[in-house]
């Protein structure tokens, strides 16, 4: 869960490094370091902190000159924040220095053998031991290659590792198993990096490693390995999306971009498989027998792509009639539930690389069981691994809480639904021609719903000392409750916490206090007296009942602080107008409390270890 980037080339490293470390920093910002290999020298600058702390020292004048090297920013396993845990780590007399992303599972095995030839260390984190280890490796095979094909042969667990060798002037080295690296490829330069926004500036050409993958870059030059050691041939391929996309074009955060680029998150995931006026799912590997053939679907996600996947359920249950098991990756992956071949797996996921995610969807598809990804990046591991990608449309996403990605998500499970639905014969023609209809009128009514955002922004300033809040739903309001929660807690480190409403009395109501926040979501029909009666509960302890309701709900008008009304849709879809007043409520009392709301505490973007 960090940034990692290496370069070699004519320019120097470390202006290339940092700059292309301030795209990855969203990956992982406890500590950052570069190191710089010059004439057979390699130098290292490290520290605990943001990256501008290391800029700081580099442009008062460190020393770190030189046109090859490798830099991270750290998202910490092992060993606190601290500028010796940070990376680059090193060998003790300086032949091997690398970067890691990921966490070496039997680092005090690998420890306890390399202490029995006298190697000391000086850090607490396992990337030293696999650092030494190589080290131990290149000192017997006096070659970087052998040296990394042996000691990955050694290690278990999840890496990506970038390594300068000090006697290879000019080369930058690299391996991967389950965490992303990809190569790009310049004029008479070469880069590695954990994805490609780091280096988009410079080159569109990029190669996508593989599992195990061993890459060495020259200046110019990228060659790559098989595990073995055996030279592998890879094609290059374009990319096509715009380096800007991923600037914050304008406004404070990249988390407020990117609520305002939902609308057009949302048609183009639509339109990707829209055309000449019907759904084509054929190149996603579902033509109609296979969906026919499907007898229960388990839906395999973590964190938001998990809440996603709760709107689903509701979703795809109601309209197509087939049973739907949602299940975090995380717990998916440890269980063994006996799993039916003729289901489907739907894994969804923005990044494409987080490790449960990524685990299960193994785990099903050593079962037998086809694989469907819903995906973001493209190219990403998930993406490359699954039977058939659904690509969400949603262009790179930087702030740590997911806004657009998590929308395309939906916009991708609703088309499965729909489609589903209709090859099963269980909605009419007319039925489903409304659903294309009313999806491609979203767009305009999530916009409509910002054009109203400074309403959020005065309500949350109401709650900028608050230390609890609850969001409550049923059905697909309550799946949209989940994800309110969760937007409030990540970036404003306000306790809150999603109820099923009707569970509040058997539990959780002996929580509220006076003034406490109560958001409740209604955009259920057959539900608004139910969840008004639960909401009405919460109030007679001294709750602050905060609504956010379709247009015609009249429920609460009376008795609610505050009500907030999304336009009216199709039931199904009404997620993707009743979230957005939630993440901008989110955002508000996060900005209201003057947090970083694009690198929130604790948190990664890419969440790459257990
Ligand atoms: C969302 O705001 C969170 N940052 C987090 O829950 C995220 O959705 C989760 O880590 C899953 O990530 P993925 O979609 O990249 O797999
Ligand atoms: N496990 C390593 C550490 O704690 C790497 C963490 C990362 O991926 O940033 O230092």
């Amino acid at each position: 869960m960090c940034g990692i980037l290496g370069y070699t080339g004519e320019r120097q490293a470390s202006d290339i490094l940092l700059s292309g470390l301030a795209k990855l920093e969203y990956r992982g910002y406890d500590s950052a370091g570069l190191a710089v290999l010059d004439g057979g020298t390699i130098k290292i600058a490290k520290n605990k902190g943001r990256l501008k702390v290391l800029e700081e020292r580099i442009k008062s004048g460190e020393e770190i000159s030189g046109t090859c090297g490798i830099g991270h920013t750290r998202w910490a396993t092992h060993g606190e924040p601290s500028d010796i845990n940070a990376h680059p780590l090193w060998s003790d007399d300086m032949s091997v220095v690398a970067v890691h992303n990921g966490i070496v599972e039997n680092y005090r095995e690998i420890k306890e053998m390399l202490s029995s030839h006298g190697y000391g260390f000086y850090s607490q984190t396992d990337t030293e031991a696999a650092v030494k280890l190589i080290d131990f490796c290149y000192k017997q095979e006096k070659s970087p290659l052998k040296a990394i094909t042996r000691a990955i042969k050694q290690i278990e667990g999840s890496y990506c590792f970038v390594m300068l060798f000090r006697d290879y002037p000019g080369e930058v080295w690299g391996v991967r198993k389950d965490n992303p690296l990809i190569a790009g490829q310049g004029q008479g330069e070469s880069f590695l990096a954990s994805d490609v926004s780091a280096i988009l500036q410079d080159t569109r050409q990029v190669y996508y490693l593989d599992n195990m993958d061993i890459v060495q870059l020259k200046k110019g030059v990228v060659r790559f390995f098989d595990p073995e050691g055996y030279a592998k041939h890879k094609e290059l391929s374009e990319v096509t999306w715009d380096a800007q996309a991923a600037e914050k074009g304008g406004f404070e955060h990249f988390m407020m971009k990117e609520i305002h680029e939902q609308a057009r998150a949302v048609k183009d995931t639509f339109g990707s498989v829209y055309h000449s006026g019907r759904i084509d799912l054929n190149e996603h590997g579902l033509n109609d027998d296979a969906i026919r053939n499907i007898s229960q679907i388990y839906i395999v996600a973590c964190g938001s792509a998990y809440h996603a996947g709760a709107v689903a359920q509701y979703v795809i249950e109601d309209l197509a009639k087939i049973p739907v098991r949602i299940e975090l990756a995380s717990e998916f992956r440890y269980r063994s539930m006996p799993l039916d071949k003729n289901a489907l797996a739907i894994i969804i996921s923005q990044s494409g690389e987080t490790a449960d995610t990524l685990a299960a969807m193994r785990l099903a598809k050593q079962n037998g069981i086809k694989t469907l990804a819903i995906v973001n990046v493209v190219g990403s591991t998930i993406a490359r691994e699954a039977d058939s990608i659904f690509y969400t449309m949603a262009g790179p996403e930087i702030a740590v809480a997911t806004t657009k990605a998590y929308s395309a998500q939906l916009i991708a499970c609703y088309v499965l639904a729909m489609q589903f639905a209709k090859v099963r014969g269980t909605i009419t023609e007319n039925y489903y021609n409304s659903l294309i209809a009313e999806i491609q009128r979203l767009p305009e009514k999530i916009d409509e719903i910002l054009d109203e955002k400074l309403r959020l922004e005065e309500i949350a300033g109401r709650f900028v000392n608050a230390r609890n809040a609850f969001y409550l739903g049923r059905n697909i309001d309550y799946a949209v409750a989940m994800e309110g929660s969760l937007k409030m807690k990540e970036i404003s480190y306000l306790h809150s916490e999603a109820c099923a409403a009707g569970e509040m009395k058997h539990g959780p109501i002996s929580l509220i206090e006076r003034g406490m926040l109560v958001a409740g979501v209604m955009t259920q029909k057959s539900l608004y007296q139910k969840i008004a009666s639960n909401m009405l509960e919460a109030k007679s302890r001294g709750g602050f009942l905060l609504v956010v309701a379709s247009r015609g709900c009249e429920a609460l008008k009376d008795e609610a602080d505050f009500v907030f009304h999304v336009p009216e849709t199709d039931e199904h879809f009404t997620a993707s107008l009743s979230v957005i007043p939630l993440q901008l409520l989110g955002y508000y009392v996060a900005v209201a409390r003057k947090l970083d709301v694009d690198k929130p505490r604790n948190l990664a973007k890419s969440v790459t270890v257990e």
